[in-house]
């Protein structure tokens, strides 16, 4: 099985050991490769530590001048106008080895990312040597995961968005990308972890992709659409549920949101099985749920004008799991994985839902709308509701819930809560793996007090600026059924425009919790 997101195309990894006569950009390989890309550590002075490579003696004389001396972050270009090997030299800084971290590598492949990008560089040999040559560090940092995390870094900043663009494109990425070694027995063991990062780059940019549509091209239909044809490249089963099937599940709080709008909602429930060369014994279930809100005008407690057009991305939820769903089937996992995505508009009509109206859930509970715009909260109750029907072991859900998550918790993590202290751990574990962050904040239930209505079950909102993230959570946990693991992910915050990160795009959707979901599934 093939695997390409349309905009890893141009990335290609390959990987050259020096004794195939590409040491360096250099003898034999296509002029396509003009970079040597070397990675440079600092010693305890904080100085550059000068490699034992052909470029020793260029790297000493920018340590003496400190025009570069490693620092962590760092990079420095030289031109050196086919002296060398190559046409030109990048060197990364590490910092020191003592406080490298997975982390740090991933970065650090992404500031040489930047670097490529922004000097027009056709093509770079990464020396794999220079990063595995590392004195000091810690031993968990072994050489598949140094390897795959600095080429993570660059496959992760690998992605434009630029379909809707008629002029200006971007600049043209590098195409190619060398891991050379001198060390022929590595090459196997550095294929092995650059499918693993292909793998990885295709579904992290199909959430993008997802993320960034524009909520005209990017409808309900439109991304069920979608889910049908990856379902199928990626070996999945794919169900599409329209409003009349919704109906018949009773799903009235899903249906409400989207009873304003013109286009149709849909829900998409995508399954993995583990193949039977998997040993996949013990398999247990995870239910993967995504808030697919495409576009989230607020409905008729409408949003101000102001930047409403980052609503595009309220399907984020829905995209995120959807990614989750096709690396883990990528990694080949042994859980069975049962995902739902719930899309919907939420837009203010004469047939949309009102504040005051009571509505009735999948469930069988009553919810008094208070806000139409807390409407993710309605259209996940149900899916959440539905997918418990499949015996799921475990439920997360991922969803840009709240713009109180910022509020919070900023643009470094994302909220967990949930009813399950270990699976939240487990998470969170996951996250840890690859360098992704999530914070835990309480669901006491006595926060569900002030959710009381005096008319139904509950109310969507209070409509005061207390404690927006655990209301949220609290609301979902009404409809999860007593000793079934949980955990909700309320993602607003980390789904776009995070600048911060540089293996996530300056702007638009950042593909954020994908890895650490597959890798939850792995490890689960
Ligand atoms: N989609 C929004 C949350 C959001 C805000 C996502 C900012 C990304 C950026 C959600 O549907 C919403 O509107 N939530 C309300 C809830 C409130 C009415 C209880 C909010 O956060 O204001
Ligand atoms: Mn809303
Ligand atoms: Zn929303």
């Amino acid at each position: 099985m093939a695997i390409q997101a349309k905009h890893v195309k141009t990335l290609v990894f390959e990987v050259r050991s020096a004794s195939d006569g590409a040491r360096g950009a250099a003898r034999g390989a296509p002029r396509t490769i003009d970079t040597d890309v070397i990675v440079v550590l600092q010693d305890n002075a904080k100085k550059a530590i000068v490699p034992r490579t052909i470029y020793a003696q260029t790297i000493e004389k920018l340590r003496k001048t400190e025009v570069f001396t490693a620092r962590s972050g760092s990079v420095q270009w030289v031109r050196l106008g086919g002296k060398a090997q190559a046409d030109n030299v990048l060197f990364v800084g590490l910092g020191s080895a003592t406080e490298l971290t997975e982390e740090r590598v991933r970065q650090a492949g992404a500031q040489a990312w930047a670097k490529l990008l922004a000097e027009k560089s056709k093509g770079a040999a990464i020396s794999v040597d220079a990063l595995l040559g590392i004195r000091g560090m810690s031993a968990q940092l072994t050489a598949p995961r140094l390897i795959k995390a600095f080429a993570e870094g660059f496959a992760l900043s690998a992605y434009q968005f630029d379909k809707h663009k008629s002029s200006d494109k971007n600049p043209t990425p590098p195409g190619r990308i060398l891991f050379v070694t001198g060390n022929p027995s590595l090459k196997a063991q550095i294929e092995r972890e650059l499918e693993a990062v292909r793998a990885i780059a295709a579904a992290v940019h199909v959430t993008r992709d997802w993320s960034n549509e524009p909520s005209n091209f990017g409808t309900p239909e439109y991304f069920a659409d979608e889910a049908k044809k990856l379902a199928r490249q990626y070996g999945l089963k794919c169900t599409i549920l329209g409003e009349r099937e919704a109906k018949r599940q009773k799903m009235g709080l899903f249906l409400g949101v989207g009873q304003g709008a013109e286009r149709e909602s849909k829900i998409v429930i995508l399954e993995y099985q583990p193949s039977k060369a998997v040993n996949a014994r013990g398999a247990k279930t995870i239910a993967f749920v995504g808030k697919g809100v495409t576009f989230d005008s607020g409905g008729i407690s409408i949003k101000p004008s102001a930047r409403m057009e980052e609503m595009k991305h309220d399907m984020t939820g829905a995209a995120t799991v959807m990614g989750a769903t096709l690396l883990a089937a990528a990694l080949k996992v042994r859980n069975r994985i049962v995902t739902v995505m719930a899309f919907t508009e939420n837009m203010p009509d004469g047939k949309a839902i009102q504040p005051g109206n009571v509505l009735t859930s999948r469930s069988g509970k009553t919810v008094e709308i208070i806000n139409t715009d807390a409407e993710g909260r309605l259209v996940l109750a149900d899916v959440l509701d539905f997918v418990q029907d499949f015996k799921p072991d475990v439920v997360i859900d991922a969803a840009t819930l709240t713009g109180a998550v910022g509020i919070a918790l900023g643009k470094q993590c994302c909220a967990v809560l949930g009813n399950d202290d270990a699976l939240i751990d487990s998470v969170r574990r996951a996250g840890d793996a690859c360098g992704e962050k999530l914070w835990q904040l309480p669901l006491f239930d006595e926060y569900f007090e002030d959710m009381k209505s005096d008319t139904a079950d509950m109310k969507n909102s209070c409509n005061d600026a207390y404690g927006g993230v655990i209301r949220g959570a609290i609301f979902l946990k009404q409809f999860i059924k007593k000793g079934l693991p949980w955990a909700h992910l309320d993602i607003a915050a980390m789904a776009a425009n995070v600048p911060h990160f540089p293996y996530f795009p300056r702007r638009g959707a950042t593909g954020a919790y994908v890895r650490t979901l597959a890798q939850f599934a792995a490890d689960f």
